[in-house]
């Protein structure tokens, strides 16, 4: 029989390395029958079987063979993780303990000293390859529970970072609906007393106007200096001109804060996850507005609002994306600055871009700021969720956020949402 044929049998694949044919011959017939092997007659052989990418499920190893020996084999298998987990059975006349010794602690399972017993062989080989076995499915066991454990510590860390995320925004959302409230009221009052001052004005005006026809007709030039000089004395032409303009400007300063009462109000506002058709300008000015305390001394923003068809889209959590990057680029910028805010739109989609002049972003940390809790700011100062947020909610509306920035330079945010998405992405 040839020594390195191979021969059909229980489906166990085992490498034999020995230089001799005596021996091989006996072992082909011991096991011959119940395993498929192979035969590889020193140890550079037997490594190049294995390199080849066959896997023998055992392997016995003469320990002295030409060239390399079979400490040396056993070693470099060892070392490798794709083949570290092969058992090696030393099958040799060296037997001494030491020799022993010195097998074993190389990682070799078992060691059986020549000449042999074929039923020893055959009973070992067997043994080994039930442990294998076992150890095999234990292994898959716990990487199938180290998975099941990663993935439920990734949910819970998901679910915290929501539940942090919803009490976040129920706070934000409290203070809003607080200050809207106070604002509220004054703002009406303030806005109907300016319209009627308007009214009694011009009523004022016709009157004064009618008086002065009635004493230009009593043609008395005293009189008519002493009205002139009281006329030039409190700058009565300038006070009828000017305070039309005050009240039309008060007026203007009271409808615009109405309509950061009414971004707070609707900020604040629960809502739920049904997409709505929203004007994504309008949607940039009232996270503008909420951010406003945080920009107004740092920066100066500059808009570049290209014609948006309406975005399906949950608004107030689009808000709370544009909120969190105004504030994040406002923070970059140490003393002056720009913060940009550009539309577009491209083909189905809608684009939104937040960029500021500030501190840019180092590129070793980029990966990372979308991570929850990954924050640069003092403690206290910042949590290190309001990007993890925004990537959230982006993806949640099948969209992309990515980020480009310099040192230095500055950073721009991209937002890519789809016009028409029809329903949200499951998140989490
Ligand atoms: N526009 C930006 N310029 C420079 N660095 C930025 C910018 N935006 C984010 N970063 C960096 O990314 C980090 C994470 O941002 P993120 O908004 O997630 O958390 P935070 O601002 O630190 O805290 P939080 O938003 O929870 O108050 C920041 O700490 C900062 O280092
Ligand atoms: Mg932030």
């Amino acid at each position: 029989m040839p020594i390195n044929s191979l021969l059909a049998s229980s489906g166990h694949q085992l490498l034999l390395v020995d230089d001799s044919p005596m021996n091989l011959d006996t072992l082909l017939a011991t096991l011959g029958d119940s395993y498929d092997l192979r035969v590889a007659i020193d140890g550079q052989a037997a490594l190049d079987l294995i390199a080849g990418g066959y896997r023998p499920d055992l392997i016995l190893l003469d320990i002295m063979l030409p060239g390399m020996d079979g400490y040396d084999v056993c070693r470099i298998l060892k070392a490798d993780e794709k083949t570290s987990n092969i058992p090696i059975i030393f099958l040799t006349a060296l037997d001494t303990d030491e020799d022993e010794a010195k097998g074993l602690v190389l990682g070799a399972v078992d060691y059986i000293s020549k000449p042999f017993n074929p039923a020893t062989v055959l009973c070992r080989v067997k043994t080994h390859l039930e442990l294998k076995h076992h150890r095999d499915h234990l292994q898959v066991l716990v990487d199938a529970k180290t998975h099941e454990l990663t993935e439920a510590y990734k949910d819970l860390k998901q679910v915290h970072t929501q539940m942090l995320q919803q009490e976040k925004m129920a706070s934000i959302g409290q203070l809003a609906a607080g200050v809207a409230h106070e604002i509220n009221n004054p703002t009406g009052f303030i806005g109907s007393n300016l319209n009627s001052l308007q009214k009694y004005i011009g009523k004022l005006n016709e009157g004064i106007a009618f008086m002065e026809q009635i004493l230009k007709s009593v043609d008395d030039p005293e009189m008519a200096a002493q009205l002139k000089e009281m006329k030039r004395k409190l700058k009565f032409d300038f006070i009828q001109e000017d305070i039309d303009d005050l009240i039309t400007e008060s007026k203007e300063g009271i409808e615009r804060i109405a309509t950061i009462v009414r971004n707070l109000k609707s900020f604040s506002r629960a809502e739920d996850d049904t997409l709505k058709p929203t004007d994504l300008q309008n949607c940039l000015e009232g996270s503008l507005s909420v951010a406003w305390n945080e920009i107004k001394y740092k920066a100066k923003v500059e808009k570049n609002y290209q014609e948006l068809p309406p975005v399906n889209c949950l608004p107030q959590q689009l808000s709370q994306v544009f909120v969190n990057l105004m504030v994040n680029a406002a923070q970059a910028i140490e003393d002056q600055g720009v913060i940009t805010i550009n539309t577009c739109h491209e083909k189905d989609w809608a684009v939104v871009e937040i960029g500021d002049n500030g501190s840019g972003i180092p590129p070793e940390n980029l990966e990372r700021i979308f991570e929850a809790f990954y924050t640069t700011k003092d403690v206290g100062k910042g949590t290190g969720l309001g990007l993890s947020i925004c990537h959230d909610i982006i993806q949640k509306h099948q969209g992309t956020i990515t980020v480009a920035s310099k040192m230095g330079e500055g950073t721009r945010f991209t937002i890519k949402l789809p016009i028409t998405a029809g329903e949200l992405r499951a998140t989490g």
